[in-house]
């Protein structure tokens, strides 16, 4: 059952009815501010930092689900009639409810009464404030006399002390009115020099900043006084919970339309003209007035939007393919690549499953994010290499999480994850390979944000691949430390203290605990790491890397294949994970997807079995399961891997992030149609059809979908904020269509399946535009056998760079 529709040239996903599975949201933003949008308008909107500058509250977890939003009513004056276009929080019945989630902005509208509001909201580029555009008509052929309110609820900024610590928080709510303006100050007076507003660009017939006197006493956001009654109280905050409420009356004539916009904003004085006059309570609103008056003109809105749209369409040309599969396209032509975006600005912030007030950024997770944005923003990739690796300790380990706004590692979670330094070695030579900028590995670089330390980045790799190599157990394989890319295969914890974090429990090094996981992760870094050293000029790292690779090929060999697979781990009593003698836990994804990935067991037939294993154990409709059997008793030994139920997140769920990895391996041994199947079963458009199970948004990649051992086998949680969006852009683009960027040119290498035709792909890449056309015949499954580009034949399939960029160039590849 499907709740709504791809609109593929728009680039919307249009929801037709409010009552969708779970809320599915959208965000705002690309810069400094941002938020999330549900289709019902529920969301909030924060400054950078979705925990410490939080402007509008929102309720987690709350029933329903969704919350706190950017609320419009809309009243009829004359039948006293009113509702909500937006379905929330009214919920009443409308005529016809639509919701569009388009790149950046939101537009959700229905007709009530004859009444059609549609509201449009976006964040222009640039700014720190957000406009709600409502667009108001009259269908009927008699005048209507409307009531219009546009309302936010304000978060004392820090969301986490905001829901907890109501002693204070009661008692500092602080707002102002000014020239029709809502201004937010709560803490204004003291020590922030920031402030929020809300303004209307019509002239208002009332407002409120109280809650109480707006909602009415014992009264939600579903039925407010003001709203039934029809007129505020111009109450102005004094503690407790501060909102903006605007109330602007329409008398509108038949068939006429109007425009009015809400805009909410944030804004920060130089901490010595925050009053005016100096000495008296009142903001000194002089620089913020202008913004605020240039946003609430006419036009000013639809020259936003389009400069929005603008945007996206020149960060989407960068990557657009018509392959003839209409899932493929939409994922990487918008949707994918949309999600990656999201990623970059968010990391794994603020969505309906992370609350903005939990993780920080992680290491592993945003290193492998900028995977799958590299392409598009390549300068801002760079400063987040940089970010990433000044967090990197001495010994080339890694904080596992950073704060985005110290930009320091997090003590809080620690350290000892140890795959996270092998990450940065795969960002590194992924935004190398696409852009050539070799000089970023001279940036000097400090560890642990040290002044004083900084070697060139170059080091921080070197001392990334030592890092592993400093740490291999009984059987030559890395040491686990706390875990490896599984955050739940804890080895060396033992935590039998109830509520305590997995993630911080004490845990003790014994030197025993190996992952085979890693090894496969080193091996693909190790080589990626020979490459980038022998082009500096540094043959002897390259010579390092090599070998170190070989040795740890050879330490799998021995003791990281099982017999029909790839092991998964030893525990601390040397006692085999993943393996055919155990009875839970037999076989584990990562490693028969990474190891094939490094290119292990490609000679001796290895690798074709153990993804012959994946398919006959762990493989579903539904995706890859993370192991089989699921653990069915907790084993602290094992740690929070056993803590979840069968079938859930780590514990045997679909973790949607190794899935790609499998697809790669399968292309690697020649598979397209293994890979294009498995791409097609996580894949949010081709599950579009089972929205009533699959639950979360059509549009984005979810991070897990329950596995078979779970009662809910085939449903989505943790939507959007997962590297599940980096590896699957990279799986389908590099290795399924196979345009892939290299040191030393643009590869292009498809695997693709029998039942596909010709493909066309787009490449920005280097400042050329490569247009390319693969041709194929339907039932073919070959290589590219031969290679033109601008009528000239080439050899191998390895497209060189153009000695002048800048121009485009005419790729033929015929695949036989
Ligand atoms: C989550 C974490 C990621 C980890 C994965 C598996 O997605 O963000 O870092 O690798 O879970 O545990
Ligand atoms: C990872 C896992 C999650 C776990 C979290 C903290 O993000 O995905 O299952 O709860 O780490 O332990």
């Amino acid at each position: 059952m499907r709740f709504g529709r791809f609109d593929d040239d728009a680039r919307e996903y249009v929801i037709s009815r409010p009552d969708t599975p779970l809320p599915w949201i959208n965000y705002l933003g690309s810069e400094d501010y941002f938020g999330i949008i549900s289709n019902t308008a529920g969301g909030y909107s924060f400054y950078r930092d979705a925990r410490l500058r939080r402007l509008t509250r929102y309720r987690y977890n709350n029933a329903p689900l969704d919350l706190g939003g950017r609320y419009v009513y809309l009243r009829d004056d004359e039948s006293g009639q009113y509702w909500s276009p937006s379905w929330q929080p009214v919920q009443r019945e409308l005529e016809d409810y639509q919701c569009r989630h388009g790149l950046g902005y939101t537009v959700i509208g229905s007709r009530f009464a004859r009444i059609r509001a549609e509201v449009l909201y976006l964040v222009p580029l640039g700014e720190t404030l957000e406009l709600w555009r409502v667009r108001v008509t009259n269908e009927r052929d008699t005048p209507a006399s409307l009531s219009l309110y546009g309302t936010v609820e304000f978060c004392l900024w820090d969301a986490n002390d905001d829901a907890t610590n109501f002693q204070r928080n009661y008692s500092i709510g602080e707002v102002e009115v000014a020239d029709g303006v809502i201004y937010h100050k709560t803490e204004y007076r003291e020590r922030r020099d920031h402030f929020a507003w809300f303004a209307s660009s019509e002239p208002g017939a009332g407002f409120d900043t109280q809650r109480d006197a707006f909602t009415g006493p014992y009264r939600g956001w579903d039925r407010p006084l003001a709203v039934e009654r029809g007129a505020c109280a111009n109450s102005i905050a004094s503690g407790w919970q501060p909102i903006g409420a605007h109330h602007v009356r329409l008398a509108l004539s038949p068939g006429e339309t109007r425009d009015i916009v809400f805009a909410l904003g944030y804004w920060e004085n130089p901490a010595d003209a925050k009053f005016d006059p100096p000495g008296s309570p009142a903001i000194d609103r002089r620089q913020v007035a202008p913004v605020i008056a240039r946003y609430l003109r006419d036009g000013a809105v639809a020259e936003a939007f389009q400069q929005l749209r603008d945007h996206w369409r020149s960060l989407l040309e960068t990557l657009q393919v018509d392959t003839g599969n209409e899932h493929v396209d939409r994922m990487v032509n918008t949707w994918n690549a949309y999600q990656c975006m999201v990623t970059f600005n968010l990391s794994r912030s603020a969505s309906l499953f992370e609350s903005g007030i939990g993780r920080g950024m992680g290491f592993r997770d945003s290193n492998q994010d900028l995977l799958g944005f590299v392409h598009m923003i390549p300068g801002r990739a760079r400063d987040r290499i940089l970010d990433l690796a000044a967090t990197q300790l001495p010994t080339g380990g890694a904080y596992h999480q950073y704060q985005p706004l110290t930009k320091r590692g997090n003590d809080a979670v620690g350290t000892g994850f140890n795959d996270d330094p092998l990450w940065l070695v795969l960002a590194v030579g992924a935004y190398l390979k696409e852009t050539g900028d070799q000089g970023i590995l001279e940036e000097p670089v400090a560890y642990d944000n040290a002044s004083g330390t900084e070697t060139p980045l170059y080091e921080h790799l070197q001392r990334s691949i030592e890092y592993t190599l400093q740490r291999t157990g009984p059987h030559g394989l890395p040491l686990i430390g706390r875990a490896d890319w599984n955050d739940c295969l804890n080895l060396n914890s033992d935590s039998e203290t109830p509520g305590e974090s997995f993630q911080t429990a004490p845990y003790r090094e014994t030197g025993v605990a190996e992952s085979v996981f890693i090894a496969g992760l080193f091996v693909l870094a190790a080589g990626d790491m020979a490459q980038i050293a022998a082009r500096r000029g540094d043959a002897g790292e390259a010579d390092r890397c090599r070998v170190a690779a070989t040795s740890m090929r050879r330490a799998v060999d021995e003791h990281g294949w099982d017999g029909d697979w790839f092991r998964r781990a030893y525990e601390r009593t040397g006692a085999a994970v993943g393996s055919a003698g155990n009875a839970e836990g037999r076989i584990f994804v990562e490693p028969q997807g990474m190891c094939v990935m490094a290119g292990i067991g490609l000679e001796d037939g290895r690798a074709e079995r153990a993804l012959g294993a994946v398919r006959e154990h762990l493989a579903t409709p539904h995706g890859i399961m993370l192991h089989q059997p699921a653990y069915t008793r907790f084993r602290a030994g094992l740690g929070e891997i056993t803590s979840y139920p069968p079938g859930y997140k780590e514990n045997g769920g679909i973790f949607c992030h190794t899935n790609p990895w499998v697809m790669i391996a399968e292309t690697i041994l020649g598979h397209g149609d293994a890979a294009v199947d498995y791409y097609l079963r996580t894949c949010p458009s081709a599950r579009e059809t089972i929205s009533e199970l699959h639950r979360c948004e059509p549009y984005v990649h979810a991070q897990m979908i329950a596995g078979r051992d779970a009662p809910s086998y085939g449903e989505a949680k943790n939507s959007w904020l997962t590297g599940t969006a980096a590896w699957n852009f990279v799986a389908v683009t590099q290795w399924i269509l196979g345009v892939r960027p290299e040191h030393d040119g643009l590869r292009i290498d498809p695997r693709l399946p029998a039942d596909w035709g010709d493909v066309r792909v787009t490449r920005k890449f280097r400042g050329t535009t490569f247009r390319i056309r693969i041709h194929k015949a339907q039932g073919v499954t070959g290589n590219v056998t031969h290679l033109s580009v601008d009528g000239h034949a080439i050899p191998g399939n390895l497209m060189p760079l153009p000695a002048v960029a800048g121009g485009e160039a005419a790729v033929e590849a015929w695949v036989e």
